[in-house]
């Protein structure tokens, strides 16, 4: 991790900038500075004569959107050689689930569940990344999400606060090592700080409403762990919260970033979004967006120029004050200092790119493979038999898609390197099965039953279909959202008629979000969720359905039935109503005319089942896991005490496995009402079939702590469930009680 710094956001005299921050402070002309907090956009592979001409004036602390390593090159030269001080340039990227090797995207790396390949993936994007001179990510996207309508779901790390958390810290500690002026390192940029998962009914840059409660429990701890962890940024969200868009944001920015958790790194704006602050009506013009997003204390603004063009004006008419564009400026000098960016000036001049490496390909394999949930496996239909079989339908333009199978947000993966479903399967049998490829559909969006005929011949013939479906790259991702989360296009007639053949259906589906798959469940025997998986999707899925290897995946997310359920998660509240199957009535089971009973009257649909279709932290293996002998050290603690708790896990199946264990507690009574259930830990844990671990996880006072109505952190006495499981719907349980001082 970087070398903190410890400074206040207020003042200078007593900042423990480096002597180089200082010097460069002391010798900066105003608009100097006020450069450093100008992040540019670059011009594609060229330097504009505007362009050069603004970093050699100074205007330019940071450029965007330029990886042509010499154009990189050519703009850090100008920087440190043309301009009067020669202050180098933080180049951002959004390199988010990898450079060139692409890995799962974000929602498919939260669904493996293992910070530690999470961290080795984000640390090899950092590697590959910075070998051509890129020196900043903006990622981890920490937003917590609960809303498959919404694209960026496909982004984020699921969920789950605790979750998000722990694979968020393990992303900024992958891509910034442990010096982040290793030459293989980017700086980390936490975002979208806060809220924004939280746009109404899915709709990308929508209003949230968040309760201050709800934001500290549920979507605040994945940025406070992130500012823990030694992220070097943050970015304000597009999003409004509560009346006030995050880049105008005082509240969040300066007393919770700042003030509270004592944040020491620098905010960048996402893309223009302090000259929106006018668009949402919060300003009447770019000078009042300039100063209430400086003021709010936004350091450096991405792309548009409302601080170059108002921030002097401001000073002058004393609306802002140098001492604050000096500590703003401070910041960002000292990550680049943190960088090596000054010590190095000759960084981008010896270039030994690393892409794909074999070693980074192992990861990206390892990682796809973990990241598969296994959501159904009738008549034991996984893993296929090779040996028993002799033709495979390989049905699905997702079989053979090299850039469809990489997801949302690669600017820079490239199909060709990718390795599909189609390649793999091959490579796995040999000549001794033949696998038939079939598209059946142009694209998944596709309405066209052309192709359909040589897909259901290949079927006839076929000993086992495997189904390759769900979504295109393009139908999640930032602005890209759906009211109809269903299997887009023709899908389901497809499945429909294949599944009228009688023959053994195996379906993986890619997506970015959790599909509504309800009606489709019956119709195939297995279906493997595969997310978008990478560059190495295709040998990850092949080892699954050839049983080379157990899934392992667990959902990052709950899976709703229908798109009226959402926003479902498993840690919801648990109302005055809860629903019960007692409880439950269904719309074809109301008598006509009845009078009102107090049959249903609970928190839950008349046209579906109140559970969701597959639970938060679901994944079944090729083997079978048993958990018991749940024990606690003890039945009550101290808030200075720790609580042990261990178990007996087997495995009791036929096939070395992998498990994802979990631990959930439920604080029975809360100053606030708190979620039915928590998760607090989980491990993965490998066992060979038949063998069994005693597993322990200790928790203390502190995880049980929550913030309560005067928005303190703090745990309060009382009784506790405790469950141990494979999802969070497990049913091995204890109690505690947790007691005064
Ligand atoms: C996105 C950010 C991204 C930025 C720069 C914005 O539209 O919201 O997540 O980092 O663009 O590409």
């Amino acid at each position: 991790m970087h070398k903190a710094v410890h400074f206040k956001t207020t003042s200078m005299g007593s900042e423990p900038w480096s002597e180089k921050v200082k010097t460069l402070l002391a010798n900066m002309q105003l608009h100097e500075k006020i450069g450093q907090l100008c992040q540019v956009s670059g011009n594609e592979g060229h330097v504009s004569d505007d362009l050069a001409n603004q970093i050699r004036q100074g205007w330019v602390g940071s450029v965007i959107n330029e990886v042509d390593p010499k154009t990189l090159q050519h703009l850090q030269h100008i920087a440190i050689n043309e301009s009067r001080l020669g202050i180098p340039l933080l180049i951002g990227r959004d390199v988010i689930h990898g450079f060139k090797t692409i890995f799962p995207i974000p929602l498919g790396q939260a669904a493996s569940w293992s910070a530690d390949l999470v961290e080795q993936a984000a640390a090899i994007a950092a590697q590959e990344a910075s070998s051509i001179g890129i020196n900043w990510t903006f990622a981890p996207m920490i937003d917590i999400s609960r809303d498959p309508r919404w694209g960026r779901i496909a982004e984020s790390l699921g969920e789950d606060p605790y979750l998000c958390s722990v694979l968020g810290a393990a992303m900024v500690r992958g891509f910034q090592g442990e010096q982040m002026s290793s030459g293989k390192n980017l700086a980390a940029c936490a975002k979208h700080f806060a809220g924004y998962g939280a746009s109404e009914s899915g709709r990308d840059y929508a209003t949230t409403n968040i309760p201050e409660n709800e934001l500290r429990n549920i979507y605040l701890p994945p940025f406070k762990v992130a500012a823990e962890a030694g992220v070097a940024t943050f970015m304000s969200s597009f999003s409004d919260l509560d009346g006030v868009p995050a880049s105008g944001n005082k509240w969040l920015m300066t007393e919770v970033l700042r003030d509270e958790w004592q944040f020491q790194g620098f905010v960048v704006s996402d893309w223009e979004s302090i000259f929106q602050l006018q668009i949402h009506g919060l300003t009447a013009n770019a000078k009042e967006s300039a100063l209430l997003a400086f003021d709010a204390g936004i350091d450096m603004e991405m792309v548009s120029n409302t601080y170059r063009n108002h921030l002097i004006e401001l000073l002058d008419a004393k609306h802002i004050d140098i001492e604050q564009i000096n500590v703003s400026v401070a910041k960002i000098l000292t990550l680049k200092e943190q960088l090596g960016l000054f010590d190095n000036p000759e960084l981008c001049s010896d270039l030994i790119p690393a892409f794909y490496h074999p070693d980074h390909l192992a990861v990206a394999k390892e990682l796809a493979t973990k990241s598969c949930v296994l959501l159904q496996n009738q008549n034991h239909c996984l893993p296929i038999d090779k040996h028993n079989i002799k033709n495979v339908a390989l049905i699905g333009p997702l079989a053979n898609d090299g850039y469809e199978q990489l997801g949302t947000w690669i600017f820079d993966g490239e199909p060709q390197h990718s390795i599909t479903l189609l390649d793999a399967m091959r490579e796995e049998c040999g000549d001794a099965v033949t696998i038939n490829y079939q598209a059946g559909m142009s694209h998944s969006r596709s309405h066209s039953t052309e192709l359909f005929d040589p897909a259901i011949e290949a079927a006839q013939q076929s000993d086992v279909i495997v189904l390759c479906l769900g979504e295109e790259a393009i139908l999640s991702g930032e602005a890209h959202c759906r009211a109809d989360i269903d299997l887009p296009g023709n899908q389901t007639q497809l499945i429909d008629i294949l599944s009228k053949l009688g023959k053994p259906i195996v379906m993986v589906l890619m997506a970015g979000r959790p599909l509504t798959i309800e009606t489709v469940l019956p119709k195939v025997d297995s279906i493997l969720y595969a997310w978008h998986p990478g560059t190495m999707a295709g040998p990850a899925i092949s080892d699954l359905l050839f049983g080379n290897t157990s899934p392992s995946g667990k959902t990052p997310v709950t899976f709703p039935r229908k798109v009226g359920q959402i926003p479902i998660y498993y840690n919801q509240k648990h109302s005055g109503k809860p629903p019960t199957e007692a409880q439950c009535i269904y719309i074809d089971d109301i008598p006509q005319r009845s009078p009102q009973t107090s049959l249903g009257m609970a928190a839950t649909h008349l046209d579906t089942h109140f559970s969701p279709l597959f639970e938060f932290g679901f994944g079944l293996s090729y083997s079978e896991f048993r958990y018991s002998e749940l024990q606690l050290n003890q039945r009550q603690i101290l808030p200075t005490d720790s609580l042990t708790l261990s178990f007996l896990l087997k495995n009791h199946g036929q096939y070395d496995a992998e498990e994802v264990v979990q631990v959930y507690i439920r604080d029975l009574v809360g100053s606030v009402t708190r979620p039915v259930k928590e998760l607090k830990r989980f491990r993965r844990i490998k066992l060979a079939a038949g063998e069994q671990q005693q597993v322990t996880f200790t928790l203390t006072a502190d995880d049980l702590a929550f913030y309560n109505r005067q928005m303190k952190l703090q745990s309060e006495a009382g009784h506790f469930h405790i469950w141990v499981g494979g999802s969070s719907a497990c049913t091995l349980k204890q109690e505690f009680e947790l007691l005064h001082d």
